[in-house]
């Protein structure tokens, strides 16, 4: 694992969206993993901003999401669909129909699970996975106990996820219980995967992926076993950490 360390959350921002904009101009037809959370959002108003002023074009890029709650339609405004059409989808020329999330409002969300894997390996992997990390220590919605040989499934989500999300719902109760996550095997076989994390609140999570013992306990300590992992920190993030950059 690579870690960065930089001043401030701006700076993980810049850097990040350096590597993403070079891996498209290098990669145009780029498989892209993609991530929801608020770390990520000023990403995408970044990438907007280089697809405005620079040129940076994703027409030939294929992205996959993470995850979706289950029980949201593609356009409720809660859902990470809507979010993903409202920042990035609709304010680049990335094809709709090359964008791909899980679909949470289906009969059978077990059934979408596993398609939405094959979907995933028929485009032939992803080349490039973005992610978050929960103050628990989760990456997409595997919470703290999932298998780390866990393939896309339904999830139930934590009480501390659905504590930390409730801030894009109504209330704590809006939020749903289940989502549909790409699982710890399926994001640890993207060809490069890139974590941003940013504020104090992620400092315990963040040493326990880089410094703790590869556990389920910290779903995000599974990168450790990736080759090419880089995580982008700022120093609220980063302070916890004994050994520093590594
Ligand atoms: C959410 C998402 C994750 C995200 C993480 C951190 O629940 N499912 O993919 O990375 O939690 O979110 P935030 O950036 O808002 O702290």
């Amino acid at each position: 694992m690579k870690t960065l360390i930089v001043p401030d959350a701006q700076a993980v921002t810049l850097l990040a969206a350096d590597i993403l904009s070079e891996a498209i101009w290098t990669q145009p037809n780029l498989v892209l993993g993609l991530a929801t959370g608020s770390t990520m959002m000023p990403l995408y108003t970044e990438i907007v901003r280089r697809h405005h002023e620079d040129g940076l074009s994703l027409a030939g890029v294929t992205s996959f999401n993470l995850d979706e709650y289950v029980g949201l339609a593609p356009n409720h405004p809660c859902s990470y669909h809507q979010t993903m059409v409202e920042v990035l989808f609709k304010q680049t020329d990335i094809r709709p129909e090359a964008t791909h999330l899980p679909r949470g409002n289906v009969s059978n969300p077990s059934t979408e699970a596993q398609r939405y894997e094959e979907l995933i390996t028929g485009s032939g992997g992803i080349d490039l996975q973005l992610l978050g990390i929960g103050v628990n220590g989760h990456i997409g919605f595997n919470e703290p106990g999932s298998s780390l040989s866990s393939r896309t499934r339904v999830e139930m989500l934590s009480e501390a996820t659905r504590h930390s999300n409730r801030q894009f719902f109504t209330s704590e109760n809006a939020v749903p219980r289940y989502a549909i996550t790409m699982g710890i095997a399926t994001i640890l076989e993207a060809r490069a995967c890139l974590l941003l994390a940013t504020g104090k609140a992620k400092a315990k999570a963040v040493a326990a992926m880089i410094e703790g013992p590869l556990s389920a306990t910290c779903p995000a300590s599974a990168l450790q076993m990736h080759p090419n992992a880089t995580v982008i920190l700022d120093q609220g993030a980063a302070s916890k950490l004994q050994h520093g950059a590594g």
